[in-house]
């Protein structure tokens, strides 16, 4: 099989622009906060939406767990888009603001207005607290106890429920257990939650209207790539640059080989959350749609640099159904679903080893610096 991947990369002329995505029924605009600025501190500090908690502050908990939303011609090629969404699980505090730019972002929030058009159909004395069947569930299972850990929950269970909804199945327990597998809870235990996850598709159906997201979100979509710099920092401030093809990437690198190259950020986030190390420019490479390809090529499996965790184990495990246990215990959904194959090689990171598995079915690297490649075995 073979890995491609990116060695190097370069900054170009990009016109600096706020940060735009789609947040409580409307697109905000961002243009004063750091680049590193986590998604979990603009939503409890600026947006004030503190229904997202802060645990770990590393990815390990699931306390701060949201929901990206992409259309599905920009966003990670191996999601089943619900009604024309693709909509996945995140930790809001290892994914930087300017990250969100041009995508949809759901919290807990937002599933009291999900569930408001069938409030009707709520408990007698429950009319005035609308509670979507995930949060209902959670009440009648008694789901939760000292609460912490629920908002995380919830959102995991949301993205279980839309996605099962919108092809007329329910998930098994083990199903449930697996999409959950980002959420620890210390005091509840799990069965009451995994209960909870079953007993959601017995009530009043609503869904997620997702037709003004897409409106939204095409509103704000460009072939351009974006560039952002926090207004009133200096000159010489930190730059976000998120190209959108492969060679502006790779002539953005040749003019910035110092600049910090950010993918899933879930190592890269870490060194800000807890080594607070500066990261000056940062290059991302997740809106590079060639990079999230996942294709047969000559009889390999060819993965691109940017293709999501799990998009390149269910890749993997489609190949050699063996991987799968390592597929479901490699680090946990919201993690898999930010952090790329690519990311965890050329970071050489511990946390999530794929380097054991790819050298044992004789994975190579494709590197690119400018316009020079090369192939190296693993
Ligand atoms: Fe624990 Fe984000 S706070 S995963
Ligand atoms: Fe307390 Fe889960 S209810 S941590």
């Amino acid at each position: 099989m073979g890995l491609a991947c990116i060695s190097a990369i370069p900054i170009g002329k990009m016109t600096t622009e706020p940060i735009r995505f789609y947040h409580r029924g409307e697109v905000v605009a961002i243009d004063d906060a750091s680049p590193t600025r986590s998604v979990l501190d603009w939503l409890r500090e600026d947006a004030r939406c503190t229904g997202t908690k802060e645990g770990c502050n590393e990815g390990d908990c699931g306390a701060c767990t949201v929901l990206i939303g992409e259309l599905p011609e920009t966003g990670a090629n191996h999601l089943q888009a619900i009604r024309g969404l693709n909509l996945y699980s995140v930790n809001a505090c290892i994914q930087f603001l300017p990250t969100l730019h041009g995508k949809a972002l759901f919290t807990v929030e937002d599933l009291q207005r999900i569930a408001r058009p069938d409030a009707a159909a709520t408990p007698a004395g429950r009319e005035s607290i609308p509670l979507h069947p995930v949060q209902q569930a959670m009440v009648e299972c008694h789901g939760s106890q000292c609460g912490f850990c629920t908002p995380g929950f919830v959102m995991s269970l949301f993205a279980t429920y839309e996605a099962h909804r919108a092809c007329g199945s329910q998930p098994t327990r083990q199903q449930l257990a697996d999409d959950l597998s980002g959420n620890l809870c210390r005091c509840t235990g799990y069965r009451p939650i995994l209960d909870a996850g079953q007993r959601m598709f017995d009530l009043p159906a609503v869904q997620l209207e997702t037709g003004p997201v897409i409106v939204a979100l095409r509103s704000m979509a460009g072939d351009a790539g974006f560039s952002y710099r926090a207004r009133g920092t200096t000159a010489d401030g930190a730059t976000f640059h998120a190209p959108r093809t492969l060679a502006e990437l790779a002539a953005l690198r040749e003019t910035h080989p110092k600049a910090t190259l950010l993918a899933g950020s879930t190592d890269v986030g870490l060194w800000v959350n807890k080594l607070f190390r500066p990261l000056g420019n940062i290059i991302f490479v997740g809106g590079v749609g060639e990079l999230k390809t996942i294709v047969d090529h000559e009889g390999a499996l060819r993965i691109g640099a940017g293709a999501s965790l799990e998009a390149a184990w269910k890749a993997l495990a489609s190949r050699f159904p063996a991987l799968t246990d390592v597929w479901l215990r490699f680090a946990s959904l919201p993690i898999r679903n930010a952090g790329t194959m690519g990311g965890n090689v050329a970071n050489g990171s511990p946390i999530g080893d794929c380097a054991p598995v790819l050298m044992a079915l004789g994975a190579s690297l494709l590197l690119r610096k400018g316009e020079a490649r090369r192939k190296v075995a693993l």
